[in-house]
């Protein structure tokens, strides 16, 4: 076999035997017979022609298979997952995970860092004096039998044809392609033993998918691919034009977190958490409320165990940043929405993001929003608040900001997260 028979077959748009797959797939993993720009090539292709559910199952097998698939079959409690397409503010993991434990199930997250203008749970974590993403196999098992959840970071070894072909479509305008993104988040949630998984699908200007036809199509493929390959998935579909919450960066999202666990936070963090909760209870057939959990503090008991586990220290409370300025109104009238994508933009522009995978991010820098969508608000009043380390950094901030809260005359309420649910 070559390279080029393969991406000519489906530049052609012709259909990809298992054999092309297999092959094409751990050649290009080992480094040996199919070159970066041959894998680029294939990508486009593939952006072009799609793949047909066969092709993009056998696909999907192909990149667990070029890693081992982890072992949670010993666990003594049903193991079940969440995995967010990605959004600004979206420190939901940080809440369900430790909710869906204290209600009985296993909860093994495997996650990554940020790219670009929306956050990584790792790093949101990494705020926390001391914590550690790095655990072996053996100890994720031992925490997830002991505690319940567990958040931690993807070893090399999970799904590494798919952490080559993630960093080679960044840099070839191929991230945007419903087979490639539906395999490359199913291959790592595969890979990673989960029995069940409850996928939270972002739609808006702030997601990967703008248009709710784009995220029931990912959804739909993915919750298929999950049935290929013996894990019970479905999706909410779930709004991202607005920031979620009040807080983007990382240990404001970890100060945020920690409200919700406490009984407060904002509405529609708790909503979603709450519904995420639900689904996943309900995958796995554990009849526990959610909602009570997380008003007895169980869950938070159950957080700050996680925390110390692995090595975090919240006693001396989060890192602040050392320089904040406020933002405020220029009118009156009611807040109608909070752009997410401008306010992950000027949190990134703070240094709560990074813009190459081995740049430092910032604990302490964010923005939090100070007032919610509804309010009335007044001209000069305080909308939001930028952190920083760097005051270099507020004017460019602040220039992302110009315009993210839409202030219009008449009072709106807040419209419902969860859009619609997809399969099992
Ligand atoms: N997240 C992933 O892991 N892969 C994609 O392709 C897109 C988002």
């Amino acid at each position: 076999m070559t390279p080029l028979e393969v991406i000519v077959t489906k530049r052609d748009g012709g259909s990809l035997t298992a054999e092309q797959i297999d092959w094409f797939i751990s050649r290009y993993a080992a480094g040996d017979a199919v070159a970066d720009e041959q894998a680029a090539a294939l990508a486009m292709a593939i952006f072009f022609n799609g793949m047909t559910p066969d092709e993009l199952s056998r696909w999907t097998s192909a990149m667990i298979d070029s890693g081992t698939r982890l072992d949670l079959s010993g666990l003594d409690r049903p193991a079940v997952d969440k995995h967010s397409t990605g959004g600004v503010g979206d420190k939901i993991s940080l809440i369900l995970v430790p909710l869906v434990a204290a209600c009985g199930a296993a909860v093994p997250q495997l996650s990554g860092r940020g790219l670009g203008h929306t956050g990584g749970t790792l790093d949101k974590l990494e705020a926390i004096p001391g914590w550690r993403a790095e655990l072996s196999p053996e100890q994720m098992i031992d925490q997830l039998n002991t505690i319940g959840g567990v958040i931690a970071g993807a070893s090399a070894d999970l799904a590494p044809a798919d952490r080559k072909l993630y960093a080679l479509r960044d840099i070839t305008g191929t991230i945007e392609s419903i087979p490639l993104i539906a395999s490359s988040i199913m291959s790592k949630k595969i890979a990673e033993g989960t029995g069940s998984l409850v996928l939270d699908v972002k739609v808006g200007s702030g997601a990967f998918m703008a248009s709710k036809a784009d995220a029931v199509m990912l959804a739909e493929t993915m919750v298929g691919l999950g049935r290929d390959h013996g894990v019970t998935t479905s999706a909410l579909i779930t709004g991202m034009d607005d920031v979620l919450g009040r807080a983007a960066g990382n240990a404001l999202e970890v100060a945020e977190a920690l409200e919700v666990l406490a009984g407060g936070g904002p509405p529609d963090v708790v909503e979603l958490t709450l519904a995420l909760a639900e689904e996943m209870l309900r995958l796995v057939g554990i009849d526990a409320d959610p909602a009570a959990m997380l008003g007895s503090g169980e869950a938070s008991e159950v957080f700050h165990r996680m925390i110390t586990a692995q090595g975090g220290d919240l006693s001396a409370g989060l890192p602040q940043a050392s320089h904040r300025r406020r933002i405020t109104a220029t009118v009156d009238g009611h807040l109608q929405g909070i752009e997410a994508r401008a306010v992950g933009v000027a949190a990134w522009r703070l240094g709560a993001g990074r813009t190459r995978k081995t740049d430092d991010v910032s604990p302490t820098a964010g923005v939090l929003c100070l007032a919610a969508i509804g309010d009335r608000v007044s001209a000069g009043q305080p909308l939001f608040e930028l952190h920083t380390e760097d005051q270099a950094r507020f004017e460019s901030a602040a220039e992302a900001l110009a315009g993210a809260a839409r202030i219009g005359p008449d009072p709106i309420e807040r419209p419902p997260r969860v859009e619609l649910t997809v399969g099992p």
